[in-house]
């Protein structure tokens, strides 16, 4: 391989590297606070993860039914596709140990807002704000958080809007709130950011081909979000011609029937 003709450090690194990863599971995923939490909370934690996997289902079928009502009004489906997830617990650990988060399941639920994750892929971006503010109004949705990356994107280009809310889920004798990320994009937004996520996590291409890589792939958002509005305008004028032009209401495609 070209990295380990050019550089004849690459075993040592290699061996240096794995040592040093081997240091990280021992002293972190491995560690005796963790191993204890782990051991004395497992039933919590799969029920904890359970009431996540509920809240993702209420949250997934507010937005099926959304659509289903919607798709009468629009004669077409906003919503594209949903997909969601529960996060990992690497992942999760990742991120405790990001935002110091101490290890106990009241201090999770509080600290960390994206365990649930329910993405809205949508066609148009006009779609993506009704949606989001036909979810926002129903009276048992509490709003913790919202950011708009598609008015303000972020420097790498990323597009989408992400809410944090807290849905209710019902369980056998109580009711639980619980948080769930949800991300509203356009088909455009989530072909990129898929493809962006891969350049950072998943890639050995030297740094400067890399950043490279990064300042085509903040032009290519740029032309997303123009295409984006493109099409919007395309479909906006079919809708609006059809609306001033309404068809005959009678049944053209049956003669009359006396
Ligand atoms: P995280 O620690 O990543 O959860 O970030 P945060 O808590 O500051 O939240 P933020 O709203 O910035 O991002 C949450 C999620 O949005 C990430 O986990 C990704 O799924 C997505 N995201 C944010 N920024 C980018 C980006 O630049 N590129 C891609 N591909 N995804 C992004
Ligand atoms: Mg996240």
């Amino acid at each position: 391989m070209e990295f380990e003709e050019n550089n004849p450090f690459s075993e040592e690194i290699t061996s240096a590297l794995s040592t040093y990863q081997e240091d990280f599971v021992r002293n972190n995923l491995m560690s005796d606070a963790f191993l204890d939490f782990v051991e004395e909370n497992t039933k919590p934690i799969d029920q904890l993860f359970a009431y996540y996997r509920c809240a993702i289902m209420e949250v997934e079928t507010k937005f099926k039914v959304l659509d289903e009502s919607l798709s009468v009004e629009l004669e077409r489906n906003p919503i594209e596709s949903i997909k969601s997830r529960v996060k990992s617990v690497d992942s999760l650990l990742r991120k405790m140990r990001k935002k110091n988060v101490p290890l106990n399941l009241d201090a999770i639920e509080e600290n960390i807002h994206d365990i649930a994750g329910v993405r809205v892929i949508c066609s148009f971006p006009d779609d993506i704000y009704e949606l989001a503010d036909a979810f926002l109004a129903q009276d048992d949705i509490t709003l913790i958080s919202r950011k708009d990356y598609i008015k303000s994107p972020k420097p790498s280009g990323y597009r989408s809007l992400h809410l944090i809310v807290e849905v209710p889920i019902f369980l056998k004798d109580e009711k639980h709130s619980m948080k769930v990320e949800v991300q509203f994009r356009t088909i455009a937004m989530d072909f990129w950011a898929s493809l962006e996520h891969k350049l950072h996590y998943k890639h050995d291409l030297p740094p400067e081909r890399a950043q490279v890589l990064a300042e085509e792939l903040r032009v290519c958002a740029e032309q997303i979000e123009l295409l984006d509005l493109r099409m919007q305008a395309v479909r906006n004028e079919i809708v609006t011609y059809n609306e001033e032009n309404p068809k005959d209401s009678s049944f053209p495609g049956f003669p009359d029937i006396h």
